[in-house]
């Protein structure tokens, strides 16, 4: 008997990290996948470009809730979630990442004693002031199989109880979608060739700790226009971002800001960065593996291993100051790292065999 198998999908990160899980299951005859986008990111540029640029096939389910405050989004994608997995029996819920889709599913799932696996499990920045950080201790605890990206997860999960049997050390599925577009991004025409390879600093931003309030956004703001006025920068910006920068008056001179790229224009825009400077999870990990020098405007990271192998660096005083003297440390130095344990093109599979042998199949 095939095994009924629903992945959730909601927001950007989380399209590259379910597009090799898929492509994987269609490998395996005795998987079934149903795929749900709860429409958390709804957007042409925040979502729909992400599914062809990756080829993701067509959501099954498609809950268009969109954006709210958090209880009300979760309350939505829970409400809506528990519906679909009533009607029907399913063996396994897929989740990935820390976003507001990630926990709504596993909590519906949890409730109607649906086993969930997390992709992306174990990592903690140890702040619970970010909503991601909630989002991942809750799905963390509620998950029947806790699939990490690197040992430290594994290290976080034991220090919280969670049983040793529960957890399994993947890698980073996220590093399959960019060791397979990488080739494809490099043989096409540059998207920017204005753009000299390692002469510019991009930036990408969205954390409400940055952009929320606005005497900090106005702070970095004011860095990279100074880091402007000797770099080109340029900013594809977030839409969160976007309407901070409207609600307070806030414009660019120098900073050259971009609408959001889909994911192979973003990858080459990293590659060929002289460096990045982000709040992103997602890009701490991909500018590791490129190789490409990062700085994370941030007070901790989840991902502490682009720090201790990679080629990351935090920023935790986001003053004009602080930044601008940790941009003139790494522009122009390149940058020393390596790539992770399970960093390798090849997660997905793991991943794959860790549900094959939690739902007692056998490959084919
Ligand atoms: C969400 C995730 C965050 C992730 C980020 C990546 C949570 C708690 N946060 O943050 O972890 O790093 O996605 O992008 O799940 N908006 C649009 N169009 C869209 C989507 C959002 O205009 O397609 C605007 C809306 O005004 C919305 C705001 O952006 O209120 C924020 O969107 P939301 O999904 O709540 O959080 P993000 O900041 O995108």
């Amino acid at each position: 008997m095939r095994s009924k198998i629903l992945l959730v999908v909601g927001a950007r990160p989380n399209f590259m990290k379910i597009a090799p899980i898929l492509r994987e299951l269609d490998e395996r005859s005795w998987a079934h996948s149903v795929l749900l986008h709860t429409g958390q990111h709804y957007d042409a540029d925040m979502s729909q470009t992400f599914f062809e640029d990756l080829g993701i096939r067509e959501p099954d389910i498609h809950l268009g809730v969109g954006s709210g405050p958090h209880g009300w989004q979760t309350g939505q994608i829970l409400t809506q979630i528990e519906e679909v997995l009533s009607d029907g029996a399913w063996d396994l819920v897929v989740v990935v990442g820390d976003v507001n889709s990630t926990l709504a599913a596993t909590l519906a799932a949890a409730k109607l004693n649906i086993p969930v696996a997390h992709v992306e499990a174990g990592l903690r920045s140890g702040d619970r002031a970010m909503p991601e950080e909630v989002n991942r201790v809750v799905t963390d605890t509620l998950a029947a199989l806790c699939l990490t990206p690197s040992r430290d997860g594994d290290s976080n999960l034991l220090a919280e109880g969670v049983p040793r049997e529960r957890i399994h050390f993947v890698g980073n599925v996220m590093i399959d979608t960019l060791v397979r577009s990488l080739e494809q991004v490099r043989a096409a025409p540059r998207p920017f060739p204005a753009l000299e390879p390692g002469k510019y600093a991009l930036v990408t931003l969205h954390r409400p700790s940055n952009v929320d309030e606005r005497g900090q956004l106005q702070e970095i703001v004011d860095a990279l226009e100074e880091i402007a006025g000797d770099v080109r920068v340029v900013f594809p910006v977030h839409p969160r971002t976007a309407q901070a920068l409207d609600a307070f008056g806030i414009e660019f001179q120098r900073v050259q800001a971009l609408e959001p790229l889909g994911y192979r224009h973003m990858l080459a825009l990293q590659a060929d960065a002289g460096l990045i400077l982000t709040d992103s999870g997602g890009i701490q990990e991909e500018s590791t593996v490129l190789g490409v020098p990062c700085l994370t405007l941030r007070d901790s990271t989840e991902r502490p291993i682009t720090v201790d192998e990679g080629t990351n660096t935090l920023v935790p005083v986001r003053s004009k100051k602080a930044i601008l003297e940790a941009f003139g440390r790494s522009w122009g130095h390149g940058a020393s790292g390596r790539t992770p344990e399970g960093w390798d093109g090849r997660a997905s599979v793991r991943v794959v065999d860790a549900f094959e042998s939690f739902l007692g199949h056998r490959r084919a």
